[in-house]
């Protein structure tokens, strides 16, 4: 526990005001993918406590708008929309498409993650399941171009779920941030140039 709650990026957090040593995973993923920019519309899927809204509000800027969805609430954050719900909830599109008065959004971010069991296949399918919920939300509300960033844990469904990313984007890559913990089986895969009519629509 010790090194949990010490550990260089938890101290970097606090350091700048982070709710979440998760902020930087976003950071890095950012600096190196370039998925959200100034002026851009993003909704953070599982965004609890809110690490990535701050970094993406602050990166999205005044102009930009940042939509945070969770089962847990979240703190308010200045300039930022949350919304308590299950995104595995049909109406969240339509929750998230009155926030921005209708307009589709530049970039989906996603790190929702199941409660651990500790049983590495169960967790595993949990967390494609997550992120298959993602990426049918993003079918709903993505701009043409768009980005898309999901977290998933490895496991055998990792390829096929690839797969069905690269139907959707121009580029997708598969990238595990330095402030990813070293022991984690997570890895986020990152959708850039979101094509609209190379697929069938899920969900
Ligand atoms: C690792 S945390 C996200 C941390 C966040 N990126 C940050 O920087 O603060 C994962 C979140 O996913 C949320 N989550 C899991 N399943 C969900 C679901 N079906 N609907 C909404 N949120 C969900 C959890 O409640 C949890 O808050």
């Amino acid at each position: 526990m010790a090194r949990r709650r010490h550990d260089f990026f938890w101290k970097e957090a606090k350091r700048w005001g982070y709710r979440s040593r998760a902020s930087f995973k976003l950071i890095q993923i950012n600096e190196r993918f370039g998925v959200i920019r100034k002026g851009y519309k993003v909704v953070d899927l599982g965004a609890a406590p809110g690490g990535w809204l701050q970094v993406a509000k602050d990166i999205a800027g005044e102009k930009g708008v940042v939509i945070g969805v969770d089962l847990l609430p979240i703190e308010p954050i200045e300039g930022v929309f949350t919304l308590k719900k299950d995104i595995r909830r049909p109406d969240v599109v339509d929750q998230i498409l009155e926030i921005t008065g209708g307009d589709k959004v530049d970039a989906v971010l996603s790190d929702a993650s199941p409660n651990l069991s500790g049983n590495w296949s169960w967790d595993h399918g949990r967390s494609i399941d997550l992120a298959e919920t993602a990426l049918g939300v993003s079918d709903k509300i993505l701009k043409e171009d768009g980005n898309f960033v999901v977290k998933v844990f490895q496991g055998d469904m990792y390829r096929a779920f690839f797969r069905t990313v690269l139907t959707r984007f121009e580029r997708v890559n598969a990238y595990t941030p330095r402030a990813s913990r070293k022991e984690s089986a997570e890895i986020y895969l990152i959708g850039r140039g979101y094509r609209r009519a190379s697929h069938t629509t899920v969900g």
